[in-house]
């Protein structure tokens, strides 16, 4: 199978983490470089857990660039009650001696575009504003890039910030907005999170009986700590999701897409009760152009193998043929 050359977009903390992690084990994926963006946690913090998360995966060689500090328009507003203080679950606080690469990220997305035109896949996991910054300085950024894979928006159900919106669209709706208008984006959104990739106890157990062993699941244990204890207080279920690492797993085995449309998508900028929201028009009632591929449902069984190929063995490839 050929690899697949990738830039990975991101706010580490949490499941971003996780799904860098996968990313960088993976013999499918190269990660040509790493951009950091405002989003989750404090931006030093997010420069910090993804240099620990590279270095744990034995790729801390990978160029970590430092990108946008807030998102385009709006003020910043951070999620440690969910991912923790610092990001990494609470209670791990490592100290990283990497230096972070010269340059801004969203020139490095343009500049590692234009120098290998056609190769790259751009995979965004974080608030959409580096993306956006890049695609202000080189327009012509997708044709420059192979596709353009993004976590984020929440397609006709519920988000997770508010009713009308998921996370990393709602941070930086002005972004997401022109990136979905501007890019042919491949859309995983926070339906298809919660409906096929929630881990409850077996699986978080199964993970933790793993951590003396494997310093993968150990990490993930320590992540998945404060996402569990806010799962269990706001929802009453001792459950975790793992939206970034969809993205990887989807890069390492396509074939776990199960059902994909093609659709118009735009993204409400507007402050207010619908900040953020993601209009899919699934019944083709507008005239807008059709150029987001939502993935509409993956292999579950398939996910949760890879994953834990990934962080009890170490091996994200390791079922696969
Ligand atoms: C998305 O928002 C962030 O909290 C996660 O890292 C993920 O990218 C989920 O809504
Ligand atoms: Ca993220």
């Amino acid at each position: 199978m050929t690899e697949r050359r990738v830039i990975v977009d991101t706010d580490t903390a949490g499941d971003d983490s996780q799904a860098l992690v996968m990313a960088a084990l993976s013999e499918r994926i190269e990660i040509e470089a790493v951009t950091v963006a405002a989003g989750n946690v404090g931006f030093d913090d997010e420069v910090r857990n993804a240099k620990y998360s590279l270095q744990l995966a034995d790729s801390a060689d990978v160029p970590v660039y430092e990108g946008a500090r807030s998102p385009l328009l709006k003020d910043h507003e951070t999620a440690e009650y969910v991912h923790g203080e610092g990001g990494l679950g609470g209670d791990l606080d490592p100290e990283v001696d990497i230096p972070s690469a010269d340059g801004f990220a969203p020139d490095a997305i343009v500049e590692l575009a234009r120098e290998h035109p056609g190769e790259l896949t751009l995979v965004c996991i974080a608030p959409l504003t580096n993306v956006a910054l890049a695609l202000q300085r080189e327009p012509a950024l997708g044709d420059l890039l192979d596709s353009v894979w993004v976590m984020g928006g929440n397609v006709n159900c519920l988000g997770n910030v508010t009713p009308a919106a998921e996370y990393n669209f709602w941070v930086d709706p002005d972004a997401a907005k022109l990136v979905v208008r501007e890019l042919d984006v491949t859309l995983v959104d926070w339906g298809l999170v919660v409906r096929d990739s929630t881990f409850g106890t077996e699986t978080l157990d199964r993970i933790a009986d793993a951590a003396d062993e494997s310093r993968f699941a150990d990490f993930f244990t320590s992540i998945a700590a404060s996402v569990r204890a806010f799962n269990r207080e706001q929802f009453g279920e001792d459950v975790t999701t793992q939206p970034d690492s969809v993205v990887s797993a989807l890069l390492v085995d396509p074939s776990l897409v199960e059902r994909e449309g093609t659709y118009h998508v735009d993204v409400d900028e507007r402050e207010g009760l619908t900040r953020g929201y993601t209009l899919v028009d699934e019944l083709g009632v507008t005239d807008g152009d059709r150029n987001t591929r939502v993935v509409e449902s993956i292999d579950e069984d398939g996910f949760r193998r890879l994953f834990l190929d990934t962080v009890v063995h170490g091996e994200p490839e390791r079922s696969l043929e």
